[in-house]
């Protein structure tokens, strides 16, 4: 049994197969009009190894000029992001304990060696609702520590289904992926793994 800081929920398989198959199925609906694009760092201009897309009113989007930001649109289509799927507007009505919905879905695509440096979600306005943030497909290496960088950090393993909130004085904790465990999961047609973060971005 590992032990989570506070503020981290853990849901092992809050999705049962089925419901991760009418996911995956939303997922592909949002990518097929909104296409993954492969974001970059600011101002080193440095790819990242996950593609992203998002679904939503607001899209956490990054690039060497602009830098972590949300908006409104496609960075390379230009058009309107889609909808968040009833699926996850459920999920967060039943998991976040906040009033007002989501405006933020972002969609990250893992290959089997992609991963995620340790970072903070803090590009929100409102840090009173957590991130909520589902895992599909292959198992992956999850880590979180503490609201600073050098905080003494926890491993758990993330699989397909799983839910995992951060809230309370978690909200703004130091986490990432450290790797994919590739072939672990059949729901996925390649390897890989997608994680769906929600969040709410502006003060209601
Ligand atoms: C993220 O922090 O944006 C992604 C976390 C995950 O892939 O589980
Ligand atoms: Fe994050």
């Amino acid at each position: 049994m590992t032990t989570l800081p506070d503020g981290v929920r853990h849901y092992p398989e809050h999705f049962d197969l089925e419901a991760q198959q009418a996911l995956l199925e939303d997922v592909r609906h949002v990518v097929r009009q909104a296409p993954l694009y492969v974001p970059t760092m600011p101002r080193t201009g440095k790819p990242m190894s996950v593609r992203m897309t998002n679904c939503g009113t607001l899209g956490w989007v990054t690039d060497r000029q602009r830098g972590y930001r949300y908006q409104a649109t496609h960075p390379e289509t230009a058009a309107p992001w889609p909808k968040i799927p009833s699926m996850l507007l459920d999920l967060w009505r039943e998991v976040s304990a906040y009033p007002h919905p989501p405006e933020a879905c972002l969609v990250n695509f893992y290959s089997a060696d992609a991963r995620m440096g340790l970072h903070q979600d803090r590009d929100e306005e409102d840090f009173s609702a957590p991130v909520v943030s589902v895992s599909l497909g292959d198992d992956c290496l999850f880590r979180i520590g503490g609201v600073r960088r050098a905080d003494a950090t926890t491993s758990l393993r993330l699989r397909s289904g799983d839910v995992i909130v951060l809230g309370g004085q978690s909200r703004l904790a130091y986490h990432g992926v450290d790797r994919i465990y590739a072939g672990t999961s059949m729901l996925l047609k390649t390897e890989g793994r997608i994680n769906l973060t929600l969040r709410r971005v502006t003060i209601p």
